[in-house]
């Protein structure tokens, strides 16, 4: 594949133009639709005006295909980039390689650009990439149509129409920004017309600092079938779904439990943002359905015995947000788990802090000691780590060796260094 970053005005605000810089100039980014074990190129050349890392988030890639902060392509004719960092730079475009041996999963894709993720993505520098598995392939959960891949972000929109992002060291954004508008797929307030069948909605909340709990009205559940880093073993049914930044919830929700003609609205009932609407569905006609959601979906790895317990504690310094007292230090890494193990890393915090670890998926084991919550199953990439709170994930360490790296996926706080290397050695 090739894509190209490049500014774009498309229409988001009704009679408006806002200027986005997009994969390909669209935002979201096109969607790729990857298989497990056919291994992929993507080619990303840069026309935009600054350097950009382009990462896969959950993806298991050798270290030189996963969007290090200063692993940079830079626009053609750009000589340098800014001091201070060590930076490997490409001119106009670099070739990442993705091995894809990995499960089925919702994946996407973003910037990472060190110290610029924040506003750059908040720009529209994201997209989804799908990985499909014959173990899928097998299950007769709704396709086609009938999934639908739903990026959640806030936005907020000057009176022209143009994004609005806080300059830089405005204190007044250390809780990270957030819009008063929530956009699904790049439109704000959008309508589905759905049939009366069952519908798998592929929920990522691709948002700089907001977390949602959504629910739908009029009533109903949302039945899970995949987490961040794929299919679950066994479907589990929410009423209401919190989702922090980064994090990827695969669902199912039957639309024959609604009316013929009925409105489904998807809602945020988190208060302190803009709680209500965040799309809706219209159920428009009957339709045969074929899905099913299976008892048994998967058999998904199983879980490691730890050789190793580490704390990480994810904490607002005088400077800078932190870990373990560090802002981050690029190529000084935290931790040095071995390639094929697994480890306990406990996640202790002062705030909400959605932490992510590049290529090491984990299972939630515990929140303060307690089981963990019934939205926390399966395979993760990112975990929610509330205020105060102590979150024990197992983490596996297969892929490759190398230099990875794990940090708060609020992306004002990463670029405020709460972020940090591991080497898998
Ligand atoms: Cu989605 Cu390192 O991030
Ligand atoms: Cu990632
Ligand atoms: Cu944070």
């Amino acid at each position: 594949y090739e894509v190209t970053q490049r500014p774009a005005k498309i229409a988001i605000i009704p009679g408006l133009a806002t200027e986005v810089w997009g994969y390909d100039g669209t935002f979201p980014g096109p969607t790729f639709d990857l298989r497990r074990g056919e291994a992929t190129t993507i080619s990303v050349r840069n026309e935009l005006s600054v350097p950009t890392s382009t990462h896969l988030h959950g993806g298991v890639n050798p270290p030189d295909s996963d969007g290090y902060p200063t692993d940079l392509v830079v626009p053609a004719g750009h000589a340098h980039e800014h001091g201070g960092h060590a930076a490997v730079l490409h001119q106009g475009a670099k070739d990442y390689h993705y091995p894809l041996e990995q499960r089925a999963a919702t994946l996407w894709y973003h910037d990472h650009r060190m110290d610029f993720t924040a506003p750059q993505v908040w720009r529209g520098l994201a997209g989804f990439a799908l990985v499909r598995d014959a173990e899928e392939d097998a299950l007769p959960l709704p396709g086609g149509e009938r999934e639908l891949p739903l990026m959640i972000c806030d936005r907020a929109f000057e009176e022209d129409g143009s994004f609005r992002y806080p300059a830089h060291h405005d204190s007044d954004y250390m809780e990270g920004v957030e819009g008063d508008v929530i956009l699904v797929n790049g439109a704000p307030w959008p309508v589905a017309e759905v049939s009366a069948t069952r519908h798998r909605l592929r929920l990522l909340n691709a948002s700089n600092a907001r977390r949602y709990r959504l629910r739908l009205t009029p009533g109903g559940h949302f039945v899970q079938v995949g987490s961040d880093a794929g299919l679950l073993a066994a479907p589990i049914a929410h009423d209401e779904i919190t989702i922090a930044p980064g994090e990827r919830f695969d669902v199912v929700v039957d639309f024959s439990a609604y009316r013929v003609g009925s409105t489904v609205t998807l809602v945020n009932t988190l208060a302190g943002g803009p709680a209500g609407s965040v799309m809706r569905f219209v159920v428009a006609r009957r339709a045969r359905d074929d899905s099913a959601v299976p008892r048994v979906l998967s058999r998904p790895p199983e879980r490691t015995r730890a050789v190793a317990t580490r704390t990480f504690d994810f904490r607002r310094s005088e400077s800078a947000w932190t870990i373990n007292g560090q802002p981050y230090r690029p190529g000084v890494p935290l931790a040095r788990p071995r390639l094929g193990t697994s480890e306990i890393w406990r996640l202790t915090s002062d705030f909400h802090h959605p932490v992510h670890l590049h290529l090491a998926h984990f299972q939630v084991l515990a929140r303060n000691g307690r089981a963990p919550a019934a939205t926390d199953g399966g395979w993760k990439d990112t975990v929610d780590v509330r205020p105060y709170e102590v979150v024990d994930v197992l983490a596996r360490f297969d892929g490759y060796r190398g230099r990875y790296m794990m940090h708060c996926h609020n992306l004002e706080h990463e670029d405020m260094a709460m972020m940090a290397d591991f080497d898998v050695v």
